[in-house]
């Protein structure tokens, strides 16, 4: 009976989840004829034409274009450009069918946001929905009408460089904000010509990849895959994400652009996804590599029938699906399915009746006022304080020296990051500047010390004499924009160079010392975070980086951001992530238990950390459980109080744990979380309802279960720190 119930539950949950998949992609009988009626008059040529997406301008494609040989283009982008292709396919094209323009706006088009593992460390859903929409409004006037995006790949391996990328490794924050994303990129209606599609990628489970290397295997239990890759796919399909990209990756052996459980059993038929998949650069024609296809012909195959309906740059379909449909191998209705599927989109955009970008409104749109005053908000939102012992931080105005000092402290592209679309050095406030615009010039000094990867100990030996001399060190050190992203794994964490030996040195001069991390990823600063009393955790923040920054250094703005991924103290440690099994034998003074002989099994900084100018009070944790009409609802209240004595922001986190199950169960799981601003001694009362089936997995015999039981649950500002409770989940 119980076990019924169970399974009636989860097919109401996926029912409910199919249909408002399907609710979501709007479409209509005007839609659905149109898409037929055109199908019907395609020859098949034209119909592999629309399965065909290339990169860049030239005659060879333009002309294809004009055949109806092309159904999209990726990285071309402006008005003009855009324009102009797209009066070959809509007046020249035998059936005017109009080119759909992707890009990768990854965070922003012309305004340059900060990177998404930066913005993630704002955990603030709303601001990343008004910066994707933001940055989706630029780059539609600009004739984009699709982004790659977003990133939702859960990263625990800080390796991997593509990490920066995502919203760290968290399923249920990666959740929360893959849809945010996919809110504000496609806003209310995608025929709104200020929208643009979304893509979420690379689905799946790429971030899984073995020994952090880009591109590599990834061999996961199907568990792991339902309950961490998966659920930020989910959401952003739920949230109406009208297209997928296919990932790099094979997962358990099957490379995920042929993979047909991940790309139907479970995007279509479990989801009810109805937009289209497109592969990843090429990773049609890589199943070659996998050795899972002799010829592009069988990687064609594979492709299509597992449910890629759009080839990247990998010139498969367009060379091979002719002859395959020829030969009977595969039947023109698969073609037919991914027309319709693109076709359906391109309606949905609006694209038949607009297909043009009015010059006017790319120029107004671009880098307006409106655009940089929220890249200063997100930049904010986003730094992290890790440490400020005996409050060095923030800085008074009326210091009378100090000194600012690292590669990173007058440089004006890397704060760019990876992705940086049409973001333009020139438009970076570094963090020199910021400083400059906070207290006079005379009272600073700027030397660069070293490289990120080089210098000499004559440099270093030159800033230790300026910083001998003044108030206070500023160091700015971190990595550089190419070592994070695609093809940008590292097997080494440190900060690159000779930047620590930099920091050491300043330190050793006496003079109080303030470091300021830029970076992709975490890095691992164990010296650092023992030595130097302040520390800044900034990423790589965009064009207003340096507004930012020096706003929380002189105490402007009070820091609230949380890392949405944990800080190893060593690469040795990786992979680390605060929602770990908790093994038969937890670490403990004992010798045989599960821990290192030269490192502490704890991170350096853990999952949901960050301080603040000011402190937090938490207490009053209450949970009650309820049931009505077989529906069992968890309510737990906290109240918070800022005890300080300036305004401050702080992210309060509810975690849970299933204590005794049928399944080990992770040692905590994040279900909720809220950003509040608290005015000095303001308290506040927080509420959070969850309902019991969100404290389900899936089981042995992959069903999603909620056992009754005993839960423990959490609220407070971090993944190591909080109130708890325990809760009971009867049957
Ligand atoms: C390859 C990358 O993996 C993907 O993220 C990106 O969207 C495409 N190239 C297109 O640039």
């Amino acid at each position: 009976m119980k076990r019924l119930k169970l399974i009636l539950i989860f097919l109401v949950l996926s029912l409910q989840s199919f249909f408002l998949a399907a609710q979501n992609l709007k479409t209509s009988p005007e839609i659905e004829n149109r898409i037929e009626s055109l199908i019907q008059q395609m020859t098949l040529d034209e119909k592999i034409g629309q399965l065909h997406q290339v990169s860049g301008v030239s005659d060879l494609f333009q002309q294809q274009a004009r055949e109806g040989k092309i159904g999209s283009f990726l990285n071309v982008r402006g008005a003009t450009a855009t324009n102009e292709l797209q009066r070959i396919a809509v007046e020249e094209s035998r059936l005017k069918i109009p080119l759909i323009f992707g890009l990768d706006v990854i965070h922003g088009y012309r305004t340059i946001f900060p990177i998404p593992l930066g913005e993630a460390a704002s955990w603030d859903p709303e601001l990343v929905e008004r910066t994707s929409a933001m940055a989706a409004k630029e780059a539609a006037a600009s004739g984009i009408h699709w982004t790659f995006a977003p990133m939702v790949d859960i990263a625990r391996d800080p390796r991997w460089g593509r990490i920066a990328e995502g919203s760290g490794e968290d399923p249920y924050l990666g959740s929360i904000l893959a849809a945010a994303k996919v809110r504000g990129f496609q806003g209310k209606n995608l025929s709104d010509p200020l929208t643009i599609v979304a893509c979420p990628k690379h689905y799946v489970a790429y971030g899984g990849a073995q020994a952090g290397r880009d591109y590599h295997a990834v061999d996961i239990s199907i568990n792991t895959l339902r309950e961490i890759y998966l659920p930020p796919f989910k959401a952003a399909i739920d949230a109406g994400a009208g297209t997928m990209m296919s990932a790099f990756n094979e997962l358990n052996g099957i490379p995920a652009s042929a993979n047909p459980f991940t790309l139907t059993q479970i995007l279509r038929n479990e989801w009810g996804f109805r937009g289209f998949v497109v592969s990843d650069w090429n990773s049609i024609g890589e199943l070659l590599n996998h050795g899972i296809a002799a010829t592009p012909a069988e990687a064609g195959t594979k492709a299509l029938l597992a449910g890629v309906d759009m080839d990247m740059m990998g010139f498969v379909y367009s060379s091979n699906l002719a002859a395959l449909v020829q030969q009977g191998a595969i039947d023109e209705k698969v073609i037919d399915q991914a027309v319709r599927r693109i076709l359906r989109i391109k309606l949905q955009l609006g694209l038949f009746d607009r297909p043009y970008v009015d010059l006017q409104l790319e120029q107004s749109t671009i880098l307006s006022n409106e655009n940089l005053a929220l890249a200063l908000e997100s930049a904010r939102k986003s730094i992290v304080l890790l440490k400020n012992d005996k409050q060095l931080l923030p800085l008074n105005k009326s210091i009378k020296s100090l000194v600012v000092i690292g590669p990173l402290a007058d440089n004006k592209s890397d704060p760019l990051g990876c992705w940086r679309c049409e973001g333009n050095d020139a438009d970076v406030v570094t963090i020199l500047e910021g400083i400059k615009s906070k207290i006079p010039s005379e009272r600073i000094r700027y030397f660069k010390g070293c490289e990120i990867q080089g210098g000499s100990d004559k440099e270093i030996l030159k800033a230790v004499e300026i910083a001998q001399k003044v108030d206070t060190a500023i160091l700015v050190v971190g990595e550089s924009e190419d070592m994070s992203g695609e093809a940008a794994s590292r097997s080494s964490l440190d900060l690159p160079g000779h930047q620590e030996k930099l920091v050491k040195a300043i330190y050793e001069t006496g003079t109080p010392t303030i470091v300021v991390l830029m970076n992709g990823r975490p890095l691992t600063i164990p010296w650092i975070a023992e030595k130097i009393p302040a520390i800044l955790e900034t990423w790589q923040l965009g064009m207003q980086c340096g507004n930012a920054i020096a706003d929380v250094l002189f105490g402007d703005y009070n820091p609230g951001g949380k890392l949405p991924v944990t800080f190893p103290r060593t690469v040795g440690q990786v992979p680390i992530f605060y929602n770990h099994k908790n093994t038969g034998r937890p670490p403990s003074e004992e010798k045989f238990t599960s821990k290192y002989l030269d490192v502490p099994v704890t991170p350096l900084f853990p999952f949901g950390y960050g301080l603040s100018y000011t402190k937090f009070k938490f207490s009053d944790l209450k949970v009650a459980v309820e049931k009505a009409d077989n529906i069992t609802q968890i309510f737990a209240s906290v109240e918070v109080q800022n005890i300080g004595d300036r305004a401050g922001d702080e992210v309060v986190q509810l975690y849970v744990q299933d204590v005794v199950a049928s399944m080990t169960r992770p040692v905590k799981e994040l279900k909720r979380f809220q950003r509040i601003t608290l005015q000095p001694n303001e308290k506040k009362k927080l509420e959070f309802q969850l309902n019991a089936n969100e404290l389900g997995f899936y089981n042995q015999s992959m069903a999603y279960m909620v056992e009754p039981g005993v839960f423990k649950i959490w609220i407070g500002n971090s993944s190591v720190e909080g109130l708890e409770e325990n809760l009971e989940i009867m049957d």
